[in-house]
């Protein structure tokens, strides 16, 4: 039963005060409930008056591209906005929301915990949570070799920028290669490895030593090549950087996506993971791939690396932050023991890595997501949502690709298929026609005309459809507005 609750609004325009009466959902409903706009549009007038304050208080780099919504509590897969209205979220906070909106098994871990203590620093003195995390990571990471040894940081850009300086003293070599389309963050060191340079600009100077080679990005290979001769046409281009940037003798690692965010939502196929490990044992590089995004069970499994090895290609170090503790901030670096106590003493650390409260909510997650088996969750979401995407591609051409691993869905919009002109525009539209229907949808790429789906993987199946129903008619309203874009009768 919805909680009946009476509250007292001053309604602005009016200038008066009156009385309403309004269904508040209980915390288990809103998870179940389905997308419901009750403003005549969004933002309604809480979330207006919120914004005016935030554009008041806050940088304008903060506040232009964001969306017009202001939170108020979220459940499940579901969020309401300050003025009630409900949100089906496939976004997920970018990839933090992989269990979902404050799961009650996370809520009371940290609330445990921080009855217990907030802090310790963990250079001065050890807690326990830390170290039980790290010895499950150490079972759990597919990295290549058999003991491992994680540490912790805060945030996606810190835990990338420690496994590069892991591979620096490991290797003793300053070099690192990157890849096209690659976000890796926005300190100094990891805007200079994100390719977007919209994320540095005037940032500079960045440090030196990094390579960039061209990502396996097939449904945009060169000269119309199948997939095994762009494979070697990619190959090719990596190694070219031994010639011309810097020889292979320099470079300690190689660093890229199992499964392109930022960049397009792009896998990068086995066969080339396959011979990039090959190069890297040749030439005694480090491999690191970066899960912050794709790892928690986000690709059918619990890290992308584990197709990787399967494949015989583990990776050398494995970063991995957002969804690992459910929202709360930390990011771990987990690699064999030889490489990992490669580093000397002072050069790793920090005040609040591996925070106590970041580090009980994680153990939480890693219990859920292993009892509950979030990976298969993450299967089952990514193959419903693939077959609504491909019915839709089969009725809106404009739908280039739709590319998955698990529950990680790429949709490509492009504005004519034989061109494959991307449509950034047409995204945009989709985007905030969707949000008017009580959808959260978010781009990726560099033209911004992929829609990711990162839903949290709680979501219903009947939560599925309606967000599948609400894209569609987004599209259509979309396509309808006047754009220079192929629809199905053009
Ligand atoms: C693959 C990848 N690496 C690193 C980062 C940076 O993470 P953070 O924003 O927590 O620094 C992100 C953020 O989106 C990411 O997607």
């Amino acid at each position: 039963m919805a909680d009946i609750k009476t509250r007292t609004t001053t309604k602005r325009k009016r200038q008066d005060t009156e009385t309403e009466v309004y269904l508040m959902m209980s915390t288990a409903e809103l998870a179940n409930a389905l997308p419901n706009i009750v403003t005549a549009s969004v933002p309604g007038p809480k979330a207006k008056e919120l914004i005016d304050r935030r554009d008041a208080a806050v940088p304008k780099a903060l506040c232009g591209s964001t969306y017009p919504i202001c939170m108020k509590r979220g459940s499940g897969a579901m969020f309401e906005d300050v003025d009630g209205n409900t949100f089906l979220d496939w976004v997920g906070g970018v990839g933090v929301l992989n269990i979902g909106y404050s799961h009650p098994k996370v809520v009371k871990a940290v609330q445990e915990q921080a009855e217990k203590y907030f802090h310790t620093i963990f250079n001065v003195y050890v807690h326990e949570g830390y170290v039980s995390l790290a010895e499950k990571l150490n079972d759990r990471m597919p990295c290549k070799g058999e003991k491992m040894k994680t540490y912790f940081a805060n945030s996606g850009a810190e835990c990338d920028e420690n496994a590069i300086k892991i591979a620096k003293a490991y290797t003793k070599r300053g070099g690192v290669i990157c890849f096209t389309g690659a976000f890796h963050g926005r300190t100094n060191l990891t805007m200079a490895l994100t390719a977007k340079k919209t994320y540095a600009q005037g940032m500079g100077p960045f440090p030196s030593g990094i390579f960039r080679a061209p990502y396996p990005y097939l449904y945009r290979a060169p000269k119309g090549m199948g997939e095994e001769e762009a494979i070697s046409y990619y190959l090719e281009e990596l190694n070219r950087i031994f010639d011309e940037g810097a020889p292979a003798s320099e470079i300690a690692c190689m660093i890229l996506e199992p499964f392109q965010g930022e960049g397009g939502f792009i896998p990068a196929p086995i066969a080339w993971v396959k011979a990039v490990r090959r190069i890297c044992d040749e030439n005694g590089i480090l491999l690191i791939a970066d899960e912050v995004q794709c790892g928690n069970c986000r690709t059918g499994r619990y890290f992308a690396s584990e197709y990787w090895k399967e494949a015989g290609a583990a990776p050398d170090i494995i970063t991995t932050a957002k969804s690992i503790a459910g929202g709360m901030p930390l990011s771990a670096i987990t690699g064999r023991a030889e490489v990992m106590d490669a580093a000397p003493a002072g050069t790793i650390g920090g005040t609040y890595c591996g925070n106590p409260v970041s580090c009980a909510a994680a153990l939480a997650v890693l219990e859920v997501m292993e009892e509950e088996d979030f990976a298969s969750k993450a299967e089952h979401i990514g193959q419903l949502a693939e077959k609504g995407f491909c019915k839709l591609a089969k009725k809106y051409p404009v739908i280039g690709d739709v590319r998955r691993l698990g529950g990680m869905i790429g949709v490509e919009l492009v504005s004519d298929p034989k061109t494959k002109a991307p449509a950034g525009d047409l995204a945009a539209k989709l985007i905030a026609n969707a949000l008017q229907k009580g959808l959260l949808l978010e781009s990726c790429g560099s033209a911004g005309n992929t829609i990711r789906f990162l839903a949290p993987l709680v979501m219903t199946d009947e939560q599925l459809e309606s967000g599948l129903t609400i894209f569609g008619e987004a599209l259509e309203e979309a396509l309808a507005e006047d754009l220079p874009v192929a629809s199905k009768a053009s």
